[in-house]
């Protein structure tokens, strides 16, 4: 919260926004971080997270913000609508989504394409490709019906930099990419944008007590920064995207990465 609220600005106070895959990591920072901006936060996660949900929006409504939580799954379509038409029924309206889930438990089934079970490529691509679609056809309606929107997606580096593992996962973010490029030209001059951050390793709080610190100082060693990935600084670029001053970034794929990997 302190480190948010240094570069944080009052930019986003006429906006509801809806942030999918809020319960940990990189999407409770994007909430917090928009709340913290003035935006109304609809905060979802699947109901097993709702404890996480909770506590987020406890710390939004006690740091003086506006949030609701909710329970939803990428899979399921009627969670999907009721999730974005919440936006609608208690802020009035729907201005921006984060859609930041992806289920990172399969991941670890994530072979290589040789064998990789037909399971986890169906599982992969129905959270982390399929729900995206599923959320974007249902809050692109009311963005348009609004005027314009943002919808931002948490893509990842590795749906372009190639690696001999985690197929399905590289290909599932390579879709988003796609997906962006498609939203943006066909909505954008209907005022919708839509764009990607493509993270780098991102040392989430749950991440910096798992991973073995003398893998933290490897990819520290390898890359172009000064220090590791934080959630804050996807999150600020999330508050970029979806506030007025990213108004004419549309279309793009953003890596926000220390430098790891260069255009
Ligand atoms: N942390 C990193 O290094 C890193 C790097 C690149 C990309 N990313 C991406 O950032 C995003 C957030 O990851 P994170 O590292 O903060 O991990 P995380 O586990 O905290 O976030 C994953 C989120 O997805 C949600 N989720 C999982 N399955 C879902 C489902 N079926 N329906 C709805 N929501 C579901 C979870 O509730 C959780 O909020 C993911 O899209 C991930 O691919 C992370």
């Amino acid at each position: 919260m302190a480190n948010n609220a240094n570069r944080s600005c009052f930019r986003m106070s006429d906006k509801v926004v809806v942030v999918a895959g809020a319960a940990t990591g990189i999407g409770r920072a994007s909430a917090l971080r928009l709340a913290l901006e003035g935006a109304a936060i609809i905060a979802a996660s699947p109901a097993g997270e709702s404890a996480h949900i909770d506590s987020l929006v406890e710390d939004v409504k006690a740091a003086g913000g506006k949030a609701i939580g909710m329970a939803f799954d990428a899979t399921d379509e009627a969670s999907v609508k009721a999730l974005v038409d919440a936006a609608v029924d208690k802020f009035g309206g729907l201005d921006a989504v984060h859609a930041n889930f992806a289920d990172l438990r399969v991941i670890f089934d994530d072979s290589d394409i040789l064998s990789v079970s037909d399971d986890v490529l169906e599982r992969t691509l129905n959270v982390n490709l399929k729900g995206m679609v599923r959320i974007t056809r249902h809050a692109l309606p009311h963005m348009i019906a609004r005027g314009g929107g943002a919808m931002v997606y948490t893509s990842s580096t590795a749906s372009k930099i190639g690696e001999p593992v985690r197929p399905c996962y590289a290909m599932a973010k390579a879709g988003i990419n796609a997906l962006v490029r498609h939203v943006a030209s066909a909505w954008g001059q209907k005022g919708v944008r839509a764009n990607a951050i493509l993270p780098g390793l991102v040392i989430t709080p749950e991440k910096r007590s798992t991973m073995p610190s003398d893998l933290q100082e490897q990819v520290l060693a390898a890359g172009r920064s000064t220090r590791l990935g934080e959630v804050e600084d996807i999150a600020a670029m999330v508050a970029l995207l979806v506030s007025k001053d990213g108004e004419w970034v549309n279309g793009q794929c953003i890596a926000v990465d220390g430098g790891s990997t260069l255009n």
